[in-house]
Formats: structure tokens, C-alpha cells, sequence
């Protein structure tokens, strides 16, 4: 009994003082120092540089945009009709039917308009000049002999051929 109640007590005094000393003010003082004291000071200036940040963005774009509009206006229209032919494969955004119609029969899975995926990449398709025809005749029926070194695509036969016109007719824009 007294070695049951001695131990209990024992316990009870290992537990009380590992509190203590984990609630100690050095250990407070160490944690401060380690995360840094007071969240509330640190958010106030972080507050405040925000603050400042949102009010000079817009004081500095009314003054870019003015010289902007006045004089430089051209220049970015110029640079970005040289930047296109210069940037080759002009990477357009897939219209909004387009990309739609890709996701509906899952062509994205294997197919993306600019880069090499598990099939060609669209543009990659368009430098083959087909027909609007032949390619819906070819996701119908592939000739996987077009593509050497490329995996078989599997017949796509449910494919509604209107479907497929108006992605066809996106791949040979590209
Ligand atoms: C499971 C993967 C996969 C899916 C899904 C897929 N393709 Fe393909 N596709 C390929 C591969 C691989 C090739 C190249 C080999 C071949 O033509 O069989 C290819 C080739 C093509 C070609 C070129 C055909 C040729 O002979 O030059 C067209 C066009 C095409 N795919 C359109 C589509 C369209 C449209 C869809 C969606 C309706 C689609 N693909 C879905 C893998 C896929």
C-alpha cells in the first residue's frame, strides 16, 4: 500500500514539476526569442507595409500609364507583332468550344495543341495539311503508320463527326 501511494505521489510530483518547467518564464523567453515575441506587433507591420504597398501601386501606374498612353503606346503593339513571328509556334489560347469538345472525348489525354504528349502535338498534326475530311476519317480509323515511333491511337469511332469537324478545323488554324 505505502509503495502504491508512494509512487502515485511520486508521479503526480514528476508531472507537476515538468510543468512547471515547461511553463517556466526562461522557456517563454527562449520561445520568444526562437519564434519571436508579440504576433500582434509582427502583423501590425506587416498591416502596415501592406498598407503602404496598396497605396503607392497605384500612384506609380497613374504615373507609368500616362507616358504610357501618350507616347509609348505603339511601341508594345509593334513589339508584340515582331515577338509573334519571332516566338514561332505562337502558343494561341484553344478557343472555348475547342477545348471543350478535347475534354468531352478526352483527346486532352493523349493530345496537347503545342507539346508531344502520348500522341502529336496538334500543331505538330496541322503541318500535315490535311483535310477538315481526312482528319475525321483518321480519328475514326488512325493510320498509326503516319506516325512512326508513336504509339497506335485507338479508333475513336463514337466521335460525332461534327465534333471532330470543328476540332479539325481548330488543328489546321494552329
Ligand atoms: C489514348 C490516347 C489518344 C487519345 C485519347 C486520342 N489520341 Fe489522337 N493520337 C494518339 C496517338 C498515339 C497518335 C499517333 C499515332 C496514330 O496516329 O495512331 C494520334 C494521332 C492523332 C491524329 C493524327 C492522325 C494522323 O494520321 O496523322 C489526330 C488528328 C488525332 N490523333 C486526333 C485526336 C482527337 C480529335 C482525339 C479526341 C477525339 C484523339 N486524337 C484522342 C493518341 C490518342
Amino acid at each position: 500500500m505505502a509503495l502504491k501511494k508512494c509512487t502515485s505521489l511520486a508521479i503526480i510530483a514528476i508531472a507537476a514539476s515538468i510543468w512547471i518547467g515547461c511553463s517556466s518564464k526562461e522557456d517563454k523567453a527562449k520561445y520568444d526569442n526562437f519564434y519571436g515575441s508579440g504576433s500582434k506587433a509582427r502583423e501590425e507591420t506587416a498591416l502596415t507595409v501592406l498598407q503602404a504597398e496598396k497605396r503607392n501601386t497605384p500612384v506609380q501606374s497613374s504615373t507609368e500609364a500616362k507616358p504610357a498612353t501618350d507616347t509609348a503606346a505603339p511601341a508594345p503593339a509593334t513589339d508584340s507583332t515582331a515577338a509573334a513571328p519571332a516566338a514561332k509556334p505562337a502558343r494561341k489560347a484553344v478557343p472555348a468550344e475547342v477545348s471543350a469538345l478535347l475534354n468531352k472525348h478526352a483527346c486532352l489525354a493523349c493530345h496537347n495543341p503545342y507539346d508531344k504528349v502520348i500522341g502529336p502535338a496538334y500543331a505538330e498534326v496541322s503541318k500535315k495539311k490535311y483535310s477538315v475530311d481526312q482528319i475525321v476519317e483518321l480519328v475514326h480509323a488512325p493510320k498509326p503508320e503516319h506516325w512512326p515511333g508513336y504509339p497506335p491511337m485507338a479508333p475513336m469511332a463514337h466521335v460525332p463527326k461534327a465534333d471532330i469537324v470543328v476540332i479539325a478545323t481548330w488543328i489546321n488554324s494552329l
